[in-house]
């Protein structure tokens, strides 16, 4: 039998700790692996997890470098915030040391690839952990689309919903997100040829979505709708395939796959299990045995990619309510501008202008684009003897505030969020 491997845990947070405890087993249970250091930055989360389970002070460091730099240990898994995963595999891989890296990988596909080609130059095991790879009622799933369980695959739904409180450090496609695409990739065999999105934060600050809806294309008139929200009561995680001869939905939680055929609904049998030990019992049996390939990298690399084409496409819809008023609407939405201002508008049925307290704007196609307004929601109408005068609604207003946000970037030259530096680029 092999020498154990001398493993290094970075980040003792909520993800952390749990993987510290994975490890812990592994080493008692299976003796192929000893738990060598646990590092966290902060004081308080490494006191918390000594604490929690008993480890020793010989283990514990705040500082990486400690970890890097330590010849017993031979690799590393990463469980910090997601925008120091890069930094610190670039470390760890220069420092000899094979990886596994939370998902996602990288904020950004340029460094995921680096680090595929870094790991594959110095003959390193580079995993990344998407943990749903290792669970089993999806590789039930994806041996019954294997085996025509539900015929053509028409199209997918991913519902990945959860209540939590808001972050303010994360924004959700890339934080959720990775699951969603790599069980898609998974079960389908496929990369989404088109992928766009639209998210939202309701209660933090403008630039962290807590709740995106997602659209990707697959070849084969495949479609696929993805579903994000830290907002929804439940923790929902499941996955249908809807195809010619039935469907498949798969309850990730619970570990259950049910299959629906002619009204019929069949349970496939599952062997539920613990996917954070068959993570880690993956990576360490790469380790021992050698096995680098660069599947499990490519796969991080390729998932952050179509988050990244989501992200931009979010961004990429400057005017995206303008573009359905061209041409004549523009002028609506300068009438809807000017009612906003104005606070209140009069439309005189007799004179077809639009009145704007005293002020009147000349307008033979008035009546349109009030009508326009008011089908949006934009305007709402009291009528009056006179003819009807209109208040521009809560929809209206936030329309106006986005419209104006977009078309003049200087509104949020304050904001220093990378969204919004984004935002200002593409618009300039
Ligand atoms: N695979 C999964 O299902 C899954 C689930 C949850 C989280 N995650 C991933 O795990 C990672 C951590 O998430 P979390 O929820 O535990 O976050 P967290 O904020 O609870 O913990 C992160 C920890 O990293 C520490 N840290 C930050 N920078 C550091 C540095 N440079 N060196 C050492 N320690 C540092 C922080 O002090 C903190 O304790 C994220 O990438 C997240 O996406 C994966």
């Amino acid at each position: 039998m092999k020498d154990p491997i001398g493993i290094g845990v970075i980040g003792t947070g909520y993800w952390g700790s749990k993987l510290v405890y994975e490890y812990q087993q592994a080493e008692r249970n299976k003796r192929k692996l000893r738990l060598l250091k646990v590092c966290d930055a902060s004081l308080p989360s490494l006191l918390s997890c000594k604490k929690k389970f008993s480890l020793s002070d010989t283990v514990l460091t705040q500082n990486a470098d400690d970890v890097f730099n330590d010849p017993n240990v031979s690799a590393v898994h990463i469980a910090t915030p997601n925008k120091t995963h890069y930094p610190l595999a670039i470390r760890a891989l220069e420092s000899g040391k094979d990886v596994l890296i939370e998902k996602p990988m990288t904020l950004h596909s340029r460094e995921a690839f680096d680090l595929v080609s870094i790991a594959a130059s110095h003959e390193l095991v580079l995993h990344v952990g998407h943990i749903f790879r290792f669970n089993t009622a999806l590789q039930m799933a994806r041996q019954a689309l294997e085996m025509q369980a539900v015929g053509k695959v028409y199209y997918a739904r991913v519902q990945w919903t959860d209540h939590c409180p808001p972050f303010h450090d994360r924004d959700i496609v890339f934080d959720l997100g990775p699951h969603p695409i790599d069980i898609l990739n998974l079960l389908l065999g496929s990369w989404p040829t088109q992928a766009s999105g639209i998210g939202r934060a309701y209660r933090n600050s403008r630039s962290e979505d807590e709740v995106a809806y997602i659209i990707a294309e697959f070849q084969d008139d495949l479609i696929a709708h993805i579903e994000l929200s830290w907002l929804h009561p439940g923790k929902r995680r499941e996955v249908s395939i809807v195809g010619s001869e039935g469907s498949l939905v798969v309850d990730c939680l619970n570990q259950k796959v049910a299959r629906f055929t002619d009204g019929n609904v069949a349970e496939l049998p599952v062997q539920v299990n613990n996917t954070i030990e068959s993570e880690i019992d993956a990576f360490v049996d790469a380790v021992l045995s050698r096995s680098t390939s660069v599947e499990s990298g490519l796969i991080g690399a390729k998932t952050v990619e179509v988050l990244e084409t989501i992200t931009e496409s979010m961004w990429d819809r400057p005017l995206p309510m303008a573009q359905q008023y061209k041409p004549d609407h523009m002028a609506a939405l300068a009438a809807l501008l000017e009612i906003s201002r104005q606070g209140i508008c009069t439309l005189c049925s007799t004179r077809k202008d639009l009145r704007t307290n005293d002020r009147v704007t000349e307008n033979d196609k008035v009546e349109k684009y009030v009508g326009i307004l008011m089908k949006s929601g934009f305007l709402n109408a009291i009528s009056t003897k006179d003819g009807a005068r209109y208040e521009v609604t809560e929809k209206g207003l936030s329309f106006l505030r986005e419209y104006q946000e977009v078309a003049n970037p200087d509104v949020d030259e304050q904001d220093q969020t990378p969204q919004a530096s984004k935002r200002r680029a593409k618009l300039r």
